[in-house]
C-alpha cells in the first residue's frame, strides 16, 4: 500500500483497491488504511474520492447539498454514457423531489403496518425456532436468517419473492454497485434468466391484496407519487431489504456463536437481543460503502475536493473508527450509544426507510432462538461470499442445544 501527497485535489492518495479479491474477503486491512491515510483521500485505483473515519462519513451523508445522491449510490455514475441503470426513485433523487417521495412512502409505512408485520414475524420465528431445535446442527445462512427472511419480509411487503431468483438479483445488484469486474460480470449473468421475472414481481398484478405494495399502488392513484414510481420504489424495497437484513442476523448469530458469554447474556435476558442485532451491523457492517457525488468544488475536514466527483462513504470502516469506538474489532452488546451513533444504516436524509422492518425482523428471530436455545455454538469456521458492495456470510454451520 503506497500513500503519497499529490497536489491534484490536495487529498493523500491511497492505491488500494477495496474491490481486489483479497480485500472484499478480508476488508479490514483496507479499512485501517483508508482511515490511518487522512480524514478524505483520493482512491488512485478508481480516481473517486473516500471517506472511512466516522466524523466525515457522518458529514457525508448529512450534507444532501454538496453531496448527492441522483449520480447513484454506486461507484459508477449512473448519469453518465454507458453506466446507465434504473435509479432508485427513492434513494438515487435529492431533495425537493426525495423529501416529497420519501413523506408519501413513511405514510404508508405505519405504525399500525408495523405492529401487525411484529406480530407475523413473531409467528414465523417460534415455528422457525421449532424447526431449527428439531435439527440441532444447521446452516446459520441458509436454514435460518435467510429461510426467516425469505418468509418474512415479502409476506410483509406484498410480493412473492422465491429463494433462487430473489438471491441472484439480490447479488447482481450489491455487484452492480462496485467496479465492473468478474464478480459483476458473474453476477450479470446469473441474474440474467431472472431479470423479466423480477420486473414483473413489482408490478400491481403481482402485488400481494391489503399489502403495503398495494398501498403505494394506491397513493400513485391519487397522484402523490408520480406514475411508474410505485413500482420503483417496491423494487428498492427488496433490493435494500432482504440481503441486508439476512447479512445482519447471520452477523449477530456469528458473534454470538463466537462468544458464549454474549450469548448467555441474551439467554438470561432476551431483550438484549436488540442490542445484539446493532452491534452485529456495527461490527460487520452489511453495506460496507455507499457513494455521494461532489455537488460542486467543496471542501472537508479541510481538504478540497473537485466537483462532480464521486465520493466513497465506507460505512464498515466509520463503524470500527477506533476515534468513535473503544476496542472496535470487539463484539460487545453492551456497548453505550450503539443504534443512531453507528453508520450500518445510514443517516440523515437517506437514512434506512425500512430499519423497524429490519429490527423488527431480527427481534423476532434472535429473540426466538434467545428464550429457547441455552448454547450455540460454530461446529466449522464461518465462510463469506464475496460481493461488491456487501458484508455477507456464505455458510454459519451451527449447533444449539435448547434449554
Ligand atoms: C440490516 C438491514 C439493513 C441495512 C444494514 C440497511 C442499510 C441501509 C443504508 C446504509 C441506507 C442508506 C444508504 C445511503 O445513504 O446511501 C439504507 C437506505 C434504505 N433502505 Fe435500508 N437497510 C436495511 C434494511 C432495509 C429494509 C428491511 C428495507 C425495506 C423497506 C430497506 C429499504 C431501504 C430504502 C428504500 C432506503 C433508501 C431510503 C431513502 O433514500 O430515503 N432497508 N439502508
Amino acid at each position: 500500500m503506497t500513500i503519497e501527497a499529490v497536489g491534484l485535489a490536495e487529498a493523500p492518495v491511497l492505491d488500494v483497491d477495496p474491490y481486489a479479491m483479497e480485500m472484499l474477503r478480508d476488508p479490514y486491512p483496507f479499512q485501517q488504511a483508508l482511515r490511518d491515510a487522512g480524514p478524505v483521500v483520493f482512491l488512485k485505483p478508481h480516481g473517486v474520492y473516500a471517506v472511512g473515519r466516522h466524523a466525515e462519513a457522518k458529514v457525508v451523508l448529512a450534507d444532501f447539498e454538496r453531496f448527492i445522491t441522483s449520480g447513484g449510490i454506486g461507484l459508477q455514475d449512473i448519469r453518465k454514457p454507458g453506466d446507465f441503470r434504473i435509479p432508485s426513485r427513492l434513494l438515487e433523487i435529492d431533495p425537493p423531489d426525495h423529501t416529497r417521495v420519501r413523506a408519501a412512502v413513511t405514510k404508508v409505512l405505519s405504525p399500525l403496518v408495523i405492529r401487525k408485520w411484529k406480530e407475523g414475524f413473531a409467528e414465523k420465528a417460534e415455528a422457525l425456532v421449532d424447526k431449527l431445535i428439531d435439527m440441532r446442527e444447521f446452516d446459520g445462512v441458509e436454514h435460518c436468517a435467510e429461510a426467516f427472511v425469505l418468509q418474512a419480509f415479502p409476506s410483509a411487503v406484498g410480493v412473492v419473492l422465491p429463494r433462487t431468483e430473489t438471491l441472484a438479483i439480490g447479488e447482481m445488484r450489491f455487484n452492480q454497485s462496485g467496479p465492473k469486474n468478474d464478480l459483476y460480470n458473474e453476477a450479470m449473468a446469473k441474474a440474467q434468466p431472472y431479470l423479466a421475472w423480477f420486473e414483473q414481481t413489482v408490478q400491481r398484478d403481482a402485488v400481494l391484496p391489503g399489502s403495503i405494495a398495494e398501498m403505494l399502488f394506491k397513493v400513485e392513484d391519487t397522484g402523490e407519487l408520480e406514475s411508474g414510481v410505485a413500482s420503483n420504489i417496491i423494487r428498492s424495497f427488496v433490493g435494500g431489504g432482504t440481503d441486508s437484513t439476512i447479512a445482519g442476523i447471520g452477523f449477530a448469530l456469528h458473534q454470538l456463536a463466537r462468544n458464549p458469554a454474549q450469548w448467555a447474556k441474551v439467554h438470561a435476558e432476551p431483550a438484549k437481543v436488540k442490542a445484539a442485532f446493532e452491534e452485529g451491523i456495527r461490527h460487520e457492517s452489511p453495506f460496507q460503502v455507499t457513494y455521494r457525488t461532489t455537488a460542486g468544488p467543496t471542501e472537508l475536514a479541510g481538504i478540497r475536493l473537485q466537483g462532480d466527483t464521486k465520493i466513497g462513504v465506507w460505512l464498515g470502516a466509520a463503524n470500527r473508527d477506533p476515534r468513535q469506538w473503544d476496542a472496535p474489532d470487539h463484539y460487545d452488546i453492551d456497548r453505550p450509544q450503539l443504534a443512531g451513533t453507528h453508520t450500518a444504516m445510514g443517516t440523515g436524509a437517506h437514512a434506512c426507510i425500512g430499519q423497524m422492518i429490519a429490527r423488527g425482523e431480527s427481534e423476532a428471530l434472535l429473540g426466538a432462538l434467545a428464550r429457547r436455545v441455552r448454547q450455540v455454538s460454530l461446529t466449522a469456521p464461518a465462510t463469506y461470499r464475496p460481493i461488491n458492495q456487501m458484508r455477507t456470510l456464505d455458510r454459519l454451520p451451527l449447533r444449539v442445544e435448547p434449554k
